[in-house]
């Protein structure tokens, strides 16, 4: 596997590899990687010649007040993990070299950027959507792959790639979780152990909500309230949002159907975790 700090690298390898008649895909992280990321990486090592992981803790998708600078970072580590995946490129830029003196340059996705996590994080997908773009246009991958742990990102960024008529198609993978249903994710090295047992209200509130709805409650108020509940009874838990909104434009929805998105964000002490659910047929949820 080779590392690559500059975009000139980056950009000469894989046009190397375009030469000869590979084809990219792509997996863009910020690295302290899990189960989940390899999840994309298996995905795309099964489909394409070349697989760049991109690992790069974006500073511009994070709040004056958020973790940018306690965000877990270990590059060696993440290395051995993408080694032995059989990833062929590791970028990893410097943040100077991505965000240069005097940068000006950001994509905003209006109408979608705005809500769920955008309304409690303003800029974050604007940090999000600014990066990404910067990323596609390096690497220029046929597929990028994207969880469905963070929904609204992933749908913010497609609709960015329909917008810009970007060449470049978006896959989105399933949620990997923990034995215990704990959805994946860097910032759970932040939980201490209580906190850690705590955390796991957000997947029982998500389960608890497709069994009410695959008896038959088809109110979107109705499951919220139950959700709100079920987390406001944790003690170690606050809400940020619990919403029912509609996959395509992320917009309230006052009945539950095929495709409604059920997520929610949950502080756990300091650590905001996040967490959804997709209605699917019969009122199953995934
Ligand atoms: P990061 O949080 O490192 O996540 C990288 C990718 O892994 C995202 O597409 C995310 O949805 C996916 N992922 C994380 N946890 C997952 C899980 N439990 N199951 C499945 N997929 C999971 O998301 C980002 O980084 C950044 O915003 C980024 C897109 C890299 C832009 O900076």
């Amino acid at each position: 596997m080779k590392i690559l700090a500059t975009i000139a690298e980056m950009k000469a390898a894989v046009r190397a590899a375009r030469s000869q008649g590979q084809t990219v895909g792509f997996v863009p992280t910020m690295g302290f990687l899990h189960e989940g990321h390899l999840s994309l990486v298996r995905a795309s090592k099964s489909t394409f010649g070349l697989t760049v992981v991109s690992v790069f803790v974006n500073p511009t998708q994070f709040g004056p007040q958020e973790d940018f600078k306690t965000y877990p970072r270990d590059l060696a580590r993440d290395a051995a993990m993408l080694e032995k995946e059989g990833v062929d490129i590791l970028f990893n830029p410097e943040a100077g070299a991505m965000y240069p003196p005097g940068y000006g340059t950001y994509v905003e996705v209006q109408g979608l950027q705005d809500r769920l996590c955008g309304a409690s994080r303003p800029g974050h997908f604007r940090g999000v959507c600014t990066v990404v773009l910067k990323l596609f246009e390096i690497i220029r991958p046929d597929v990028a792959y994207f969880g469905r742990k963070d929904a609204h990102q992933a749908i913010v960024l497609t609709r960015m790639v329909r917008d810009l008529n970007l060449d470049v198609r978006i896959d989105v993978r399933p949620i990997v979780r923990e034995a215990d249903g704990l959805a994946m994710s860097s910032r759970n090295t932040y939980l201490n152990p209580a906190e850690r047992q705590a955390a796991l209200v957000l997947i029982r509130s998500l389960r608890a909500a497709g069994t009410w709805i695959a008896a038959g409650e088809r109110r979107a108020a109705a499951v919220v309230a139950g959700i709100r509940e079920m987390i406001g009874r944790e003690p170690l838990a606050r809400i940020d949002y619990v919403e029912a909104v509609g996959a395509a434009d992320l917009g309230p929805v006052e009945t539950i159907e095929d495709g409604t998105l059920i997520a929610l964000a949950v502080f756990i002490g300091k650590t905001r975790l996040i967490d959804n659910a997709v209605v699917g047929p019969e009122g199953k949820i995934w």
